[in-house]
């Protein structure tokens, strides 16, 4: 494996503890802030020196590879409501609603991004 797709592999294993400790707010939040910031930068790493959205929007790629940047890329977009909606819940500032919408939008974010991480491995040259 690449040393990205390890990067990728500790973060997924971070969010899929932090969902474990879903009812406890004090490893919940460090797990899925760690895993969160993680899938960002790598992203943005890849970005730099790989221009991975020119490559992705070249349909060049498999289909299991485009799967991959798709599902990966919506579960990126999905952690912006996920971190905003998690930290009113820290804050105790949201409404009734803020814990359901929390918990639908974030579990939609984990499926999307464990998909993504599924088909990564169609990246790997071996
Ligand atoms: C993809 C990432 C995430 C997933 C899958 C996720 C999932 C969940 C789920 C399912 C619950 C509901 C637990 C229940 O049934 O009551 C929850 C609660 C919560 N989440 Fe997240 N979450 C994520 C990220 C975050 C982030 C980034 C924050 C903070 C900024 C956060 C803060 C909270 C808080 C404070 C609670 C309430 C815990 C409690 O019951 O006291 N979550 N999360």
């Amino acid at each position: 494996m690449t040393i990205s797709m390890w990067i990728a592999s500790i973060a997924w294993v971070s969010l899929v503890l932090g969902y474990t400790q879903r009812f406890n707010r004090k490893r919940h939040v460090p797990l899925m802030f760690f895993g969160i910031f993680t899938d960002i930068l790598l992203v943005l790493y890849l970005q730099i020196t790989r221009s991975a959205i020119q490559t992705a929007l070249e349909f060049s790629l498999s289909i299991p590879q485009q799967i991959h940047i798709l599902f990966s890329t919506i579960a990126l977009v999905l952690y912006i409501p996920t971190l905003i909606l998690g930290s009113k819940l820290v804050r105790n500032v949201g409404s009734a609603t803020t814990k359901k919408r929390h918990k639908g939008i974030a579990v939609t974010a984990l499926i999307f991004r464990t998909l993504g991480f599924c088909f990564m491995f169609s990246m790997w040259k071996g």
